[in-house]
C-alpha cells in the first residue's frame, strides 16, 4: 500500500504500489497543466519519503529541479508513505 499525505493540510490519498501519483496529488490539490513535464506547474516539495518515489525521470532532470522537489505529473510511488507540499 502506499499513501500520499499533503503537507498543506493533513489530506491523505492511497494508491497502489508502483502507481503515477499524479490522480492522487490532483485529489489532494495540486495543480495541474501539460502533465507532460513540460511547465512546471506540478512542483512539488517533497517533506518526508523521498526514498519511497521512483528516481526523478529525464523531464525531472532536464527541469534542474533541487534535491527535494519534483513533478507531480512524472513521479511513480514505489511503496509507503510521501509527504508533499506545494
Ligand atoms: S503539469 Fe506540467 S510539468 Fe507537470
Amino acid at each position: 500500500m502506499a499513501r500520499i499525505v499533503s503537507g498543506n493540510d493533513g489530506q491523505e490519498a492511497d494508491l497502489t504500489d508502483g502507481d503515477q501519483i499524479k490522480d492522487s496529488c490532483e485529489e489532494l490539490g495540486v495543480p495541474f497543466n501539460c502533465r507532460k513535464g513540460i511547465c512546471g506547474t506540478c512542483l512539488i516539495e517533497v517533506e518526508d519519503g523521498m526514498e519511497n518515489l521512483e528516481e526523478k525521470n529525464d523531464r525531472e532532470v532536464d527541469m534542474g529541479l533541487s534535491g527535494n522537489q519534483r513533478l507531480a505529473c512524472q513521479c511513480r510511488i514505489k511503496s509507503g508513505i510521501v509527504k508533499i507540499k506545494y
